[in-house]
């Protein structure tokens, strides 16, 4: 079932209101822009972060002072500021490596299990870095996988993975990705409608909005 679409003037607020209403232990951070102003205003939250355990849903394989870095990207806008454990993408892209990591976090789990992800929709309909019609979405088996892309190989969470997010909310604003979530809403083989979440929302700004 596609996700469900909420269109709002105010993406920042009403992901902070999902956010405290989820209350997550377990937390996945997209990356790209859109998710700047909500990670510097999730840092201003009176939250436990100190119980937060924070994953991301890809990572480019830069070092973390890239500026395509998504973990430079989260430190700098939330994670310097709070006090929750972080688990980056190792920036040598060693899949297996990060696999075996996230296998003993989740330690006798058959999926991780992530409270809330926060995700992001690209104009072509990928998320996290699972791009349409891509080897990694045939993944069926291992929770990380390395994709080639022209700027950078990438580390991404698989749909195996995705499958353990309770609440996945994909952040969206421009209008260049209005058709992408209106392709999504119709319920178009693209990666958002194979991510199998037990709730999934997509949070739109009104450019962004069919
Ligand atoms: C990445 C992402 C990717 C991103 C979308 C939207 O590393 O690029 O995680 O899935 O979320 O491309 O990016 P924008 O928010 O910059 O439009």
């Amino acid at each position: 079932m596609p996700p469900h679409l909420v269109v709002t003037d105010d993406l920042v607020a009403a992901a902070c209101r999902l956010f405290l209403k989820a209350a997550p232990q377990t937390l996945v951070l997209a990356g790209g822009n859109t998710p700047r102003p909500l990670y510097t205003a999730l840092a201003a939250l009176d939250y436990p972060w100190d119980t937060v355990q924070v994953f991301f849903s890809d990572e480019r394989c830069v070092p973390h002072d890239h500026p395509d870095s998504n973990y430079g990207m989260a430190t700098a806008t939330l994670l310097n500021h709070v006090a929750a454990t972080a688990y980056p993408f190792p920036t040598d892209c060693d899949a297996f490596g990060y696999e075996t990591a996230l296998r003993e976090v989740f330690r006798g789990e058959d999926t991780p299990t992530f409270d809330l992800a926060f995700l992001g929709l690209g104009a072509d309909g990928h998320t996290a870095s699972l791009f349409p019609g891509d080897a990694a979405l045939r993944e069926a088996e291992h929770w990380v996988a390395r994709v080639l892309r022209s700027d950078h190989p990438r580390l991404t969470l698989t749909l195996p993975a995705l499958a353990g997010v309770d609440q996945a909310v994909y952040l969206v604003r421009g209008a260049d990705k209005r058709e992408a979530v209106r392709r999504v809403l119709a319920g178009d083989d693209l990666p958002p409608n194979l991510v199998q979440a037990r709730h999934a929302t997509i949070l739109a700004a009104p450019d962004a909005a069919p």
